[in-house]
Parts: structure tokens; C-alpha cells; sequence
């Protein structure tokens, strides 16, 4: 398949491109680096020996996307494009809301424009409301919590509603739980800018010597270390989840899957897992809890495994090994 992957050079877009090429697919980038490197492209096709074609260009300028899906004979569409950090779209959220809702929309748009209504939509487990508890099955309760969240579920919303409206329409959904690691060969990962949100990505420039300590947020949860607890997935496991999805989605209709391993692994640790992975020491100080975090989110990825023959195969170690060689090239 001719494959768009809008923000193909981000961290879940440019995994998945490498699978979707390894499988033989087409692929074509579209991205405006608002959150990625301008030679991730080049990296991901060292890494898979195959062209792959992209375009610069914002879903907030509609004829950028028009010219691509016009002329690119695009079959489906994987929309990883989206601003993601919880904390930043607390301080702006007209920006999350323009970008990741407009975004959408201006998409869907220039798909139906010109006959594409096949789509993979990168959604997230933030949509599920707090008073979930874990496993969380995908007819859990939604209800986000911050802006972020809230543009992932309004962005259901809009993608259901579609579907009512015009059943040619093939949706899938997938939630993602925390992806984490890298591609094996390190030349690609995760590469927030700044001082990273996330755990993991924290975790390595730790250990790297860029930052001193891993501040834990708050070990008084009712865990069994008293840290929080996540669904750490590595990222070559949700982009082949992002495959298996797409050679799926061929019903119309709309489908929603939780990508998670069903596994929940505390702050603490995942930072030993990484010490241990790695033979390294990371340092780390227990500070006070970041408002909004939930004590404990895993996936039941049982829908996943039925219907997509989603059966993620790395473990905790293989992500922190990949986080790390991906850290230690990044440096240069
Ligand atoms: C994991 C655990 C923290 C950083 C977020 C988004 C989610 C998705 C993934 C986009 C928690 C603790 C973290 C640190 C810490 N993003 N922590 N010190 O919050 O589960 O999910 O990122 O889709 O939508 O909400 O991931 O890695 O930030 O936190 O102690 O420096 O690590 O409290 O328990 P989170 P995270």
C-alpha cells in the first residue's frame, strides 16, 4: 500500500514508517519538524534501504496537504501529526486545540476531497477518565483530564460522528499506553526538545551525565513501592501495531484498540531495569507528585490481540538497551 504518515518524522511516525517499509509498503512523510529532526527521513531510510518520499508542510495550511493526497495516490492515511506533552498544553490550550483538532479536521478534509477514506488515528490512553481502573478495556470510561487528553477524545468524537455520517469511512483508533525505546540500530528515537516530560527519555540523559538526578514523583501511591505505575510498550511494538492495524482496516466502519502490553512497571522499576540493562547508575531524588498523574495505568490489550494479532514481543530491558544506544548516538 501507498501509505501518508502525517508526522512521519516524529517519534511513533518514523518507527512506523520503518515497518511499514520492511513490510514493503510505500511511504510517504508528510511533517512540518515543528517536533522532529529534519534528518530523521534519511536515517529511517539507512535503516530500511528503501526510498521513501516526503513532503514539508502544516495540516493547519490546507493546499500543503491537498497537493500531497492529490497527487501521491494515497491509499491510507496513518495521522500521527499532533502536539503531545500534557504539561505544555495545560499553559496553551488554543494551541493543542488548533493544532491537533483544526489539524484533524483540515485532514479529513483533503482525504475526502479526493477519495482516501481509509485512516489509522494515533489516540492515547490519556483519554480514559480518572476514575478508570486498570486494565483498561477500550469501553472503559472516558474522560480526560487535561487539554491534551481532551483533544484526543474530542478528536474520537469528530472521527465517530464521520463514520455515522458516512459509512464509506475506515477508521481505526489505537490508544497508546507509554511507548518507550528505540529502533535497534539507534538511529532513531525519541527526541523531545528541552528537558524531557517523559519518564524514560529522562531516565537516559541521567544516565548520559546531561541531567543530575531522576526526579520521582511522589512515592506515596498505593503501589507497591509507592511509585507510579505505567504500560511501557517499546515503540518497535506499537509501530507494528500501526500495521497490523492498517492491513485490518478494511471494513468501514470505526474500530479502537488499546497498544499496551498489559504489564505495569513502577518509576522505580524501570529505572533498576535500566541500571540493569545497562550497567549504569542512575541517581535519582523523590520529589512531590505532578499534578494530574494517575497511581496506576496498564492496558487490557486483549482486543488488540484477537482482532490484529497484536502481540507486542520486546521486553522492559530490550526498550531501556534501545533507549540507551539511541541516547549514546544522539550525542554524537
Ligand atoms: C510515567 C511515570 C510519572 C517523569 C504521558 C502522557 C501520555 C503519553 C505518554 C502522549 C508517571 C513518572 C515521569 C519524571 C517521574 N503521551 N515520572 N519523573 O504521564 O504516563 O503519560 O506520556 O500520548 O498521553 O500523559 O508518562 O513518562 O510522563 O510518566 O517520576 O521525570 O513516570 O509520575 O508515574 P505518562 P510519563
Amino acid at each position: 500500500m501507498r501509505v501518508l504518515i502525517t508526522g512521519g518524522a516524529g517519534y511513533i511516525g518514523s518507527h512506523t514508517a520503518v515497518e511499514l517499509l520492511s513490510e514493503g509498503h510505500e511511504v510517504i512523510i508528510f511533517d512540518n519538524y515543528s517536533n522532529s529532526s529534519t534528518t530523521v527521513p534519511e536515517r529511517i531510510a539507512r535503516i530500511t534501504g528503501g526510498p521513501l518520499t516526503c513532503f514539508r508542510g502544516d495540516l493547519l495550511r490546507p493546499s500543503d496537504l491537498d497537493l500531497v493526497i492529490r497527487d501521491q495516490g494515497i491509499d491510507a492515511v496513518i495521522h500521527c501529526a499532533g502536539f503531545k506533552a500534557v504539561a505544555e498544553s495545560v499553559e496553551d490550550p488554543l494551541m493543542y486545540y488548533r493544532n491537533n483538532l483544526t489539524g484533524l479536521i483540515n485532514l479529513l478534509d483533503a482525504m475526502a476531497e479526493h477519495d482516501v477514506r481509509n485512516l489509522v488515528f494515533s489516540s492515547s490512553a490519556t483519554v480514559y477518565h480518572a476514575s478508570g481502573e486498570s486494565p483498561y478495556q477500550e469501553d472503559s470510561l472516558v474522560g480526560a483530564n487535561n487539554p491534551y487528553g481532551r483533544t484526543k477524545e474530542m478528536s474520537e468524537r469528530v472521527l465517530a460522528d464521520l463514520v455515522a455520517s458516512d459509512p464509506t469511512w475506515a477508521v481505526t483508533i489505537l490508544r497508546y499506553f507509554n511507548p518507550i525505546g528505540a529502533h535497534p540500530s539507534g538511529l532513531i528515537g525519541d527526541d523531545p526538545e528541552g528537558i524531557p516530560a517523559n519518564l524514560l527519555p529522562y531516565v537516559a540523559r541521567v544516565a548520559a551525565g546531561e541531567l543530575p538526578a531522576v526526579q520521582i514523583y511522589g512515592d506515596d501511591y498505593d503501589t507497591p513501592d509507592g511509585t507510579g505505575i505505567r504500560d511501557y510498550i517499546h515503540i518497535m511494538d506499537l509501530a507494528r501495531g500501526h500495521v497490523l492495524a492498517l492491513l485490518e482496516n478494511r471494513e468501514p466502519g470505526m474500530r479502537v484498540y488499546n497498544l499496551g502490553t498489559g504489564r505495569g512497571t513502577s518509576v522505580k522499576e524501570l529505572i533498576a531495569a535500566f541500571e540493569a540493562a545497562n550497567g549504569c547508575v542512575v541517581p535519582s531524588v523523590v520529589t512531590a507528585r505532578r499534578p494530574g498523574d494517575l497511581p496506576v495505568v496498564y492496558a487490557d490489550p486483549t482486543l488488540a490481540r484477537q482482532e490484529l494479532g497484536f502481540t507486542p514481543r520486546y521486553s522492559l530491558e530490550e526498550m531501556c538497551a534501545h533507549a540507551w544506544a539511541w541516547q549514546r548516538l544522539r550525542q554524537g
